[in-house]
């Protein structure tokens, strides 16, 4: 979310913003401030049960094509990427498993991007076939995003996506525009016919093989008219 007008304090009244999204601060002994973003977004951990700790590994490790770099009773570490760590799970006797019933405030869900609808693809029906499918519970194409919504065995849900614009500015301009507005949830697909003609489309070896023609109408959104509520039970 964007931030609000110029803010005098922050919580803990450390700070003084000159103008709203200013690069620097100025702090109370009057030094000048010079604002950061971080690097990157390093990793997320989540707290499971002793009865989940190993299927959540497993979740982690087939969802996200992940290893395990450390693995103890109490905390495993999971990677794929050069980072050390992108997902850790952390076993905790005390843990109490969610309602299945009620609607937590809190975080919502967590997105991974992948490179390509091809990519995404392959990453969908490989799910499916695992020894226990792991199984969408929302294909939509948001506009910004194609996306499918997963959920773990604890009920954390979790985004695959595939930008559908290369430049962000596209995007931005797209999620400040009417059609927007009108429907800010997206446009269902359905992922089996979708990743079967994305499939069929793929290189021998399994590579992109979508004309630039076909990426474009395949990312392009239908559009439905409006649409502001989230399916149910998402
Ligand atoms: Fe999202």
């Amino acid at each position: 979310m964007a931030p609000s007008a110029t803010h005098k304090n922050n919580n803990n009244g450390s700070v003084r913003l000159t103008a709203p999204g200013a690069k620097t601060a100025t702090a109370k002994n009057g030094r000048s401030i010079v604002r950061q973003t971080p690097r990157i977004l390093a990793h997320v951990v989540f707290r499971t049960t002793p009865a989940n700790y190993k299927p959540m590994i497993q979740f982690y490790c087939n969802l996200l094509n992940a290893h395990v770099v450390h693995e103890d009773p109490v905390l495993a570490f999971l990677a794929y990427d050069d980072e050390h760590h992108r997902i850790a799970i952390i076993c905790s006797p005390d843990a109490v498993p969610k309602p299945k019933d009620v609607t937590h405030a809190g975080l919502d869900h967590i997105a991974f991007t992948y490179p390509t609808l091809t990519a995404l693809s392959h990453q969908y029906v490989y799910l499916k076939n695992c020894d226990t499918p792991i199984l969408p519970l929302w294909c939509v194409n948001h506009g910004p995003t194609t996306s499918m919504y997963y959920r773990d065995l604890d009920g954390n849900k979790i985004e695959l996506q595939v930008d559908n614009f290369d430049d962000p500015d596209e995007a931005n301009d797209f999620m400040a525009g009417e059609k927007y507005d009108a429907n800010p949830m997206g446009t269902d697909f359905d992922p089996d016919r979708w990743s079967e003609y994305i499939l069929g489309k793929a290189t021998a070896d399994g590579q992109e093989g979508l004309s630039a023609k076909e990426i474009r109408d395949l990312k392009m959104r239908k559009e439905i008219g409006e649409r502001k509520e989230l399916p149910a039970g998402f």
